[in-house]
């Protein structure tokens, strides 16, 4: 599809969200666009999407095979159904070795023919094959922080590299900070630092407050000196 949208809910730290905002959001989209929404669990190596949602785990040889043999004739056939969307099971670790970056752009492509939007989980950190190639990938990137000043500033350090090496279009990136966790990093810091609007992601009513605002445009250039300005004001 020419008009499909991929996004990626990704994080500098670990442990921040990003899985469980990333099922919520693909779950959210689903319900406007029945079988439209594909869910991949890129999370290399500890692939866990299929436990939160008590699917079986789909074999990735298959998938492997297909690509190596040519093409994926429909991702489809490798994903699993739960409810109005689809599910790419993920790479456990035993298997991760065997797929490099262009494996997963592959299956990124091939999910692009076949769906409106993508929602993919990824690792936290930048060193997966997995994570650069849905990174390099995506319309929009969902960045997940915790709210304390260390996450901030790899947060920004690790964009900055992603811009700066990887050619990354910095408008893709979109923050959420995720109010859930402990830490009492002030919003006002965290805009500073990064230059940009951040959502809060708070629990109002007992659900989710989902981050789907649009992002400001133009930021980064000063980042350095932003993350300096803010340790000099904590
Ligand atoms: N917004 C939220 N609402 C409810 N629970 C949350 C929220 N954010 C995080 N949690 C809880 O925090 C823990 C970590 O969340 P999650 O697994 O989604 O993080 P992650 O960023 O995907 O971690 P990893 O880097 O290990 O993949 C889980 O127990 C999850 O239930
Ligand atoms: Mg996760």
């Amino acid at each position: 599809m020419t008009d499909t949208i991929i996004t990626t809910w990704w994080s500098a730290a670990g442990g921040v969200g990003k899985t469980t905002l990333a099922v919520a959001h693909a779950q959210e989209l689903a319900k406007q666009h029945k079988d439209d929404v594909a869910l991949m669990d890129f999370s290399e190596a500890r692939p866990d999407i299929y436990k939160l949602l008590d699917q079986a785990f789909l074999d990735p040889n298959k998938v492997l095979n297909a690509i190596e043999n040519g093409a994926i004739a429909n991702i489809k056939d490798f994903m699993s159904k739960k409810g109005n969307m689809y599910v790419f099971t993920g790479i456990p670790l035993e298997q991760f070795e065997m797929f490099q970056e262009k494996h997963f752009s592959a299956i990124i492509r091939s999910a692009k023919e076949n769906f409106k939007h993508i929602i993919i989980d990824t690792n936290a950190g930048i060193f997966f094959s997995a994570t650069a190639a849905a990174l390099k990938a995506s319309d929009k990137i969902n960045v997940v922080l915790r709210p304390d000043i260390l996450c901030l500033e790899d947060t920004a350090t690790m964009i900055n590299f992603l811009s700066e090496r990887w050619g990354i279009d910095i408008n893709r990136f979109r923050f959420n900070l995720n109010r859930i966790l402990p830490g009492n990093l002030d919003l006002e810091t965290a805009e500073r630092v990064l230059g940009r609007e951040i959502i809060e992601i708070s629990l109002k009513l007992g659900k989710i407050q989902m981050p789907f605002k649009k992002p400001k445009k133009g930021f980064f250039n000063f980042l350095e000196r932003s993350i300096h300005n803010a340790y000099k004001s904590v």
